[in-house]
């Protein structure tokens, strides 16, 4: 099964080291959370059916012509490979495990292509699995090639997957508004921008057919009414949005800086940054490691078949998380090779 980031519980229990003493960049969601207002009784006692309220929310604040709520963006990822029959499916990689996994699982053809290859296995497959801007290395494709893209593959009754999960922060590369559009399915999560992983909340925008077709696979009271309550006020808080946007922007070059000072090359988005094995010095494991021991728990990518070797720093919670990050960036002593 597909490893993941914020699992503290596993650094806790290998090293000793109390939760609370962590300082944990291992996941990319936003470390200020959108502050959960008091939910009406409600929200808690009636049955959660989906409100139109929050789909509009949805609609406004994503740019979809339709979507379909979905209790966080892996539900759909889980259900989308069993709406097809047995196809041909290419998925990008190294990006997040989940999408080839599940495909797999499903009983479908999966092949990984790295991000320059997509194009040359389009004419060979039935879907097309990119996720944009890519989680872990931040590699993005241009709104235009993939309209394209989904174009050719519709043409043939294939699908065109796009997971805009980290895509809050760079709106300009969504195609969240042409998610209407034949054989398009584009994924997003309130869990990383609003740092709402815990309510467990995302949309898919399609068209009426696939949307139907989701539904009646996530059956009824697929989202809960406390996490229906909280998104639809989250996604129309414009004020919030602005104000995270312009902090995350000059916390991902904070980032980007403090992992420069210490010679580590980086890419990816305002939420994380992405230092392969290469631009780690070939360092990677022993990195870790010393992070490890200094209380930082980053998430490690091995090089195994759906995986690239390197490391994905997220962003610090607190000025006093900055300074032991910091401190153990400036504390690192290569090894002898
Ligand atoms: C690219 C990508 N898509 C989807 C997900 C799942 O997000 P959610 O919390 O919305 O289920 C993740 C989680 O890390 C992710 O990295």
């Amino acid at each position: 099964m597909p490893e993941h980031g914020g699992n503290l519980n596993d650094a806790v229990a290998y090293y000793g080291r109390p939760r609370e003493q962590w300082v944990d960049l291992s996941t990319g969601i936003n470390p200020a959370h959108y502050p959960v207002p008091a939910l009406p009784d409600m929200a808690w006692h009636r049955l959660p059916e989906i409100s139109k309220e929050l789909e509009q929310a949805a609609a406004a604040y994503y740019g979809f012509p339709a979507c379909v709520a979905v209790a966080g963006t892996q539900a759909a990822i889980q259900a989308l490979p069993r709406l097809r029959p047995h196809s041909r499916v290419c998925v990008c990689g190294p990006s997040y495990a989940e999408h080839a996994w599940q495909w797999q699982q499903a009983g479908h053809d999966v092949i990984r292509a790295s991000y320059t290859e997509l194009e040359q296995h389009l004419p060979h497959v039935d879907v097309m699995v990119v996720v944009n801007p890519n989680n872990p290395t931040g590699e993005t494709i241009a709104p235009a090639t993939l309209l394209a893209w989904r174009e050719q593959l519709a043409a043939r009754g294939g699908w065109l997957i796009v997971d805009e999960a980290f895509g809050d922060t760079v709106p300009e590369l969504s195609i969240s508004s042409h998610s209407d559009l034949p054989g398009l399915w584009v994924l997003r999560s309130v869990g990383k921008f609003f740092g709402l992983a815990g309510l467990r909340l995302g949309f898919a925008g399609a068209s009426a057919n696939l949307l139907a077709q989701l539904s009646a696979w996530l059956g009824p009271w697929a989202v809960s009414g406390p996490a229906q309550t909280i998104a639809q006020q989250a996604l129309s808080d414009i004020a919030w949005q602005q104000k995270n946007r312009h902090v995350l922007r000059q916390q991902g070059q904070r980032l980007r800086n403090v992992l420069a000072a210490s010679g580590w090359l980086s890419q990816g988005t305002d939420l994380f940054q992405w230092c392969s094995h290469q631009h780690l010095h070939q360092q990677t494991d022993a990195l870790w490691e010393h992070f490890a021991h200094q209380g930082v728990w980053v998430r490690r990518f091995d090089a195994s078949a759906w995986s690239a070797h390197g490391l994905r720093f997220g962003l610090p919670a607190s000025e006093a998380d900055w300074q032991r990050f910091e401190q153990a960036c400036q504390q690192w002593k290569p090894q002898e090779s």
